[in-house]
This record gives structure tokens, sequence and C-alpha cells, in this order.
């Protein structure tokens, strides 16, 4: 393997994965990235006058463009995707435009250009639905049951990587990871959205009770086992990957304003998300077996990595915030911009 075309590297986990990648391995790098509103160019701008770093801005739906990009290809990271579960409740088409079709587009020119793989898809525990307290954490063979045009569009194009790997025999390598956190996240997302409310003094919008729980991994666990399964992954099998820390949002919440001294009165709870998960937990033992892949980060280091990252980047939030995404931000979350 030499020549890797990632896709979304521009955005959250695609960035922290180039990032790994050009510091610890000596692949030729290609990413791939429509720039959408998650999508900043600025996260990788250091990147650019690598050796091994090329970037291309387009869509992974344009076929032209992507059968050119995978002539001389090995392997494929997809991470570009519609991300936000929220966005896709108000508005799913742009999430079946890039998550579905884009990922067939993908699957389709990799074939025909002959690459020798693996294909590694990213996808996420969120197409297995939602577990009630007593369950116990997904593993790879339960079925997928998605609740939101999210998850669907996500589980969507996991199946079309099992159609591709059952009928063309294409290497396929789906990783499914729980929620990450970390440097350059987006701040619709809820770790980076309450550090900067809480930064910036702004109420805390936490939906519901606060009660569903998550399973919390720092981003470069996540790029790591990505990378493992990428390397070392068998094709056509599924990897869970996760940080084995399950925490209700409300206690997210309570440590970012314990890191940052802020008092508890900040919190309000808002209307609930419509159709909400309850709980997502992984069962990782099977990336531990035949990865050799664990995660790293406790949650309390990955916090205080992450905290002191958004206070030493304020410019890179503020500019967010100020451009084309604070109508988004002043509908959703409210006062204060
Ligand atoms: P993100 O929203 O931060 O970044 C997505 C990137 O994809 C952006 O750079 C965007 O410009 C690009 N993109 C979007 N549509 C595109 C298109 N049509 N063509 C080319 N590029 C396009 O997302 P993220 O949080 O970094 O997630 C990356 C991947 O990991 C996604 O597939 C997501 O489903 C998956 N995942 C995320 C998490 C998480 O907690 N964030 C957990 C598990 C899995
Ligand atoms: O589990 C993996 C998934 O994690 C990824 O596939 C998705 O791309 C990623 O966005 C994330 O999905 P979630 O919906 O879990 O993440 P989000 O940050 O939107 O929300 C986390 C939890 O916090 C969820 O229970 C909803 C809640 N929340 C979120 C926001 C934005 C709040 O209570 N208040 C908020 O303002």
């Amino acid at each position: 393997m030499e020549k890797i075309l990632v896709t979304g590297g521009c955005g959250f986990i695609g960035t922290n994965f180039i990032r790994l990648l050009l510091r610890e391995r000596d692949y030729k790098v290609t990413n791939l990235d429509a720039l959408t509103y998650a999508g900043n160019p600025e996260n990788i701008r250091d990147m650019e006058g690598h050796p091994c770093y090329t970037f291309i801005k387009g869509r992974i739906e344009d076929h032209d463009l992507v059968s050119g990009l995978m002539e001389g290809v090995d392997a494929v990271v997809n991470f570009a995707a519609e991300s936000h579960v929220d966005r896709s409740i108000k508005n799913a088409g742009p999430f079946i435009n890039t998550n579905v079709l884009g990922t067939q587009v993908l699957l389709d020119c990799f074939r025909q250009a002959g690459c020798s793989g693996p294909f590694l898809h990213v996808s996420t525990d969120e197409v297995y639905g939602s577990l009630k307290m007593e369950e116990p954490p997904f593993r790879e063979d339960n079925l997928l049951k998605p609740n939101s045009p999210y998850s669907a569009s996500k589980a969507s194009a996991d199946l079309l990587c099992r159609a591709a790997w059952k009928t063309f025999g294409t290497p396929v390598v789906i990783t499914r990871c729980s929620n990450n956190y970390g440097p350059y996240q987006f701040p619709e997302k809820l770790i980076p959205l309450m550090i900067i409310n809480c930064v910036e003094g702004r109420r805390l919008p936490v939906y519901g009770n606060g009660m569903n729980v998550r399973d919390w991994i720092y981003v470069e666990d996540h790029c790591k086992g990505v990378l493992a399964a990428m390397e070392k992954g068998s094709p056509g099998s599924v990897y869970n990957l996760g940080g084995n820390c399950e925490l209700a949002n409300i206690e997210v919440v309570e440590t970012i304003l314990r890191l940052l001294g802020k008092p508890r009165e900040l919190i309000e709870f808002v209307k609930d998300r419509p159709g909400h998960d309850r709980r997502y937990a992984m069962d990782t033992s099977r990336a531990e077996r035949k990865l050799s892949w664990s995660p790293e980060i406790d949650f309390e280091t990955g916090m205080e990595r992450t905290v002191r990252w958004y206070l030493d980047h304020r410019q890179w939030w503020r500019r967010i915030l100020s451009g084309q995404y604070r109508s988004y931000y002043r509908e959703h979350y409210g006062r204060g911009l």
C-alpha cells in the first residue's frame, strides 16, 4: 500500500486522521473534500507543501472526478459524510446524496480502477439503533436498526459496502465507532458547543433530562483504530471501535463546567431531539483481538486536552461562529450572538 485517497479530510476526524498518517507513515495521501459548512481548509493548511500530501476540492458523488482520482490509488478511507443528526432531522436530502450515493460512486470507481484495497468505510455505532440500559453493548453481528435519517443513511452505506464485497469481492473493511471528541470538532456537536458556550457565559442547552448515554472516545484513539483496520483488517469485516466510556450527557456537561470553573446554573434543559436514541455502547473485543487495538486516552485526560485546545484556538471557532454558521447557531442556540 502506497497511495491513499482519504475523503472528508477537512472535517473533524479526517483532519486528525491525515495528521496521524503524515506523522507516522510515509503513504502518499490525497484528500478529497467538498468543503461543506463542516469542512475547514484551515484545519490542515499547515500540511500544504508536505511532499506526501495533496488536497482536491470536490464531491464524492462526482463520478468523473472520483474516477480520475482513483488512478494509481491503493486504498480508500471514506470519512466524507453529512454527520449531524439534528440537521438530518430538518433535511435528509444532503445525507442521502453524500452518505448513500457518494459511497456508491466511490465503490464503483474503486472497483473500475482495479484498486488493490482496502476500501475502508468509516461508519458509526448509530447504525445499530438504541440500547436499553440493561442491554449488553452492540456487537458487530447485531441487527442494523437506525433511528434517525443520519443513521439510516450511514446504515445504507454500510449495506452498499457489504453488497460490493459479496457481489464483486471488493475488499471492503467497515469500522463503526462511538462518539468522538477532541481538537477540530465543529461547534454544533455536544462537547465543543458546551465548551464554547461555557467560555462565552451562554446557556448550555441539554436535550430532555440529560440522561441519554453515549460512549466517548478521544479522536486520536479512533484514528488509530481506523489505521489499524486499514493495515490489518480482513476484507469483508466489520470492526467496532469505542472508548469503553459510557456517560450520561449531563455528566459530560458537568465535567466541562468543572474544568472551566463555571456554575451549574448555566445548564438549561431544553426540548428533546425527536427520536433521541437512549444509549449507545460498543463491544470492541473483535478490534482488540484482531487489530491489537484499544483506546488509550481516558476521558479526564482527553477532556483536559480538548478544553485546552478550544481555549488555545479561540480564533478557529470565532471565525466559524462569525461566518456562515452564525445564522444556524443563532436559530438553534439562541442568545448572545
Ligand atoms: P464532519 O462533519 O466534521 O466532516 C465531514 C467532512 O466531509 C467535511 O470536511 C465535509 O466538507 C466533507 N464532506 C461532506 N460531504 C462531502 C461530499 N459530498 N464530498 C466530499 N466531502 C464531503 O464529520 P466527522 O465528525 O469528522 O465524521 C467523519 C466520519 O466519521 C463520518 O462518516 C461520520 O459518519 C463518522 N463518524 C463520526 C463520529 C463522530 O463522533 N463525529 C463517530 C463515528 C463515526
Ligand atoms: O455515536 C456516533 C455519532 O456521534 C456519530 O455518528 C455522529 O456523526 C456524531 O454527530 C455523534 O452523534 P450524536 O447525535 O450522538 O452527537 P451530538 O454531539 O449531536 O449529541 C450528543 C448527545 O448530546 C446526544 O444525546 C444529544 C445531546 N445534545 C446534543 C447537542 C448538540 C444535547 O443535549 N444538547 C445539544 O445541544
